[in-house]
């Protein structure tokens, strides 16, 4: 596959136990499998993986990254991953399997990939209900990261013809177990401490968490959270120090994030220097950047020097969130 995540061809797998065996095969090595779930048509991949997780930023062309859904098999497989308070054992008790997402904190056992979390301390969690996602995901053995299965700013899909037409050629397959029932994504609850906060609407109601929890869900991001604490964001990730792009030689003192082979002036004297990718492999860098961020970040330099990325495929991503952990001060 290349940066655009073009390949010649994807495959329809039947929902039998053939396509489920070869759907988990392809998952466990890397690659993407469109799949069913009740709410709509996921893009699976490994979550552990973050090269993996890169592709399907890639195959979508989506501009920028956001956390993703890691789905499981069973709450026993989600309390390896996130650390469930009293309320948040008590909805995945109530709802799963079913068309709930718990965003909670990661645990540390957790396994999904930094990418998956888009840095952040908190992972966003669901064991769904549909039979085919249950067994993919017993067969794959591993969170999977599936956001909806269209390409950026198409509408979710609901079957896997939907899913070729946006995605034919780009993932390695789709499994296809026919018409999604419930249309809307899942609806995405927060309990990362107090008041649990609804951050989207979808197939559970709100008023059937409330009943359940005794209480009124606060609503949208949170008020006042401090952009310069980092992982204290509902929705970005912000380093402490500051970052400075597009930068074509590195000052004394800064860190330096660099990509590709081009040496940059003062990066060998540099507080401390990693590579996103020397082979200019943008999904190789996209797997590292949160990682090379916080490695960066806590080495103490008051300023990351980042190198130029190009703007093309996953670059346009990379540099997104780049821009915005350089605005966020
Ligand atoms: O119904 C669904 O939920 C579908 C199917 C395929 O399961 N999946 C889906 O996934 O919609 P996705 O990855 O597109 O949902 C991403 C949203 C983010 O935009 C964010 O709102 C929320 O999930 N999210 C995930 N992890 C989060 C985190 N750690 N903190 C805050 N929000 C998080
Ligand atoms: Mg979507």
């Amino acid at each position: 596959m290349n940066d655009h995540g073009s390949m010649r061809q994807t495959e329809r797998l039947a929902a039998d136990a053939a396509g489920l065996a070869q759907a988990a095969t392809i998952l466990r090595r890397g690659g993407l499998v469109a799949f069913p779930t009740e709410t709509v048509y996921g893009l699976g991949a490994d979550a552990t993986d973050a090269e993996a997780v890169a592709r399907i930023y890639a195959a979508k062309e989506r501009p920028s990254f956001n956390p993703l859904i890691s789905h499981l098999d069973s709450f026993e497989s989600a309390k390896r991953e996130g650390a469930f308070d009293e309320t948040a054992t008590r909805l995945a008790e109530a709802f799963w399997p079913g068309p709930l997402t718990l965003v909670v904190p990661v645990a540390p056992t957790c396994t999904i990939s930094d990418l998956a979390r888009a840095g952040l301390d908190s992972v966003g969690l669901r064991v769904p209900a549909h039979p085919l996602a249950h067994a993919l995901l017993e067969a794959t053995g591993r969170p999977v990261a599936a956001p909806s299965a269209n390409r950026s700013g198409r509408v979710s899909p609901t079957d896997a013809d939907h899913v070729l037409g946006d995605l034919d050629g780009r993932i390695e397959a789709v499994l296809d177990g026919g018409m999604a029932r419930v249309g809307v994504e899942s609806t995405i609850v927060s309990c990362l401490g107090g008041t649990p906060r609804l951050l989207r609407p979808g197939g559970v109601p709100r008023e059937a968490i409330e009943a359940l929890i005794g209480e009124k869900l606060e609503v949208g991001v949170e008020a006042g959270a401090n952009p310069l604490a980092p992982g204290m964001l509902a929705s970005h990730y912000a380093p402490r120090a500051q970052v400075r792009l597009n930068a074509t030689h590195i000052q004394p003192g800064e860190a330096a994030l660099l990509f590709g082979g081009e040496s940059v002036p003062g990066a060998d004297t540099a507080h401390a220097a990693l590579n996103l990718s020397k082979n200019g492999d943008l999904v190789e860098a996209a797997a590292h950047l949160f990682s090379y961020l916080r490695q960066l970040d806590a080495s103490g330099a008051a300023t990351i020097a980042v190198g130029p990325i190009p703007e093309t495929g996953l670059g346009e991503a990379i540099n997104d969130r780049l821009k915005r952990a350089a605005a966020e001060r």
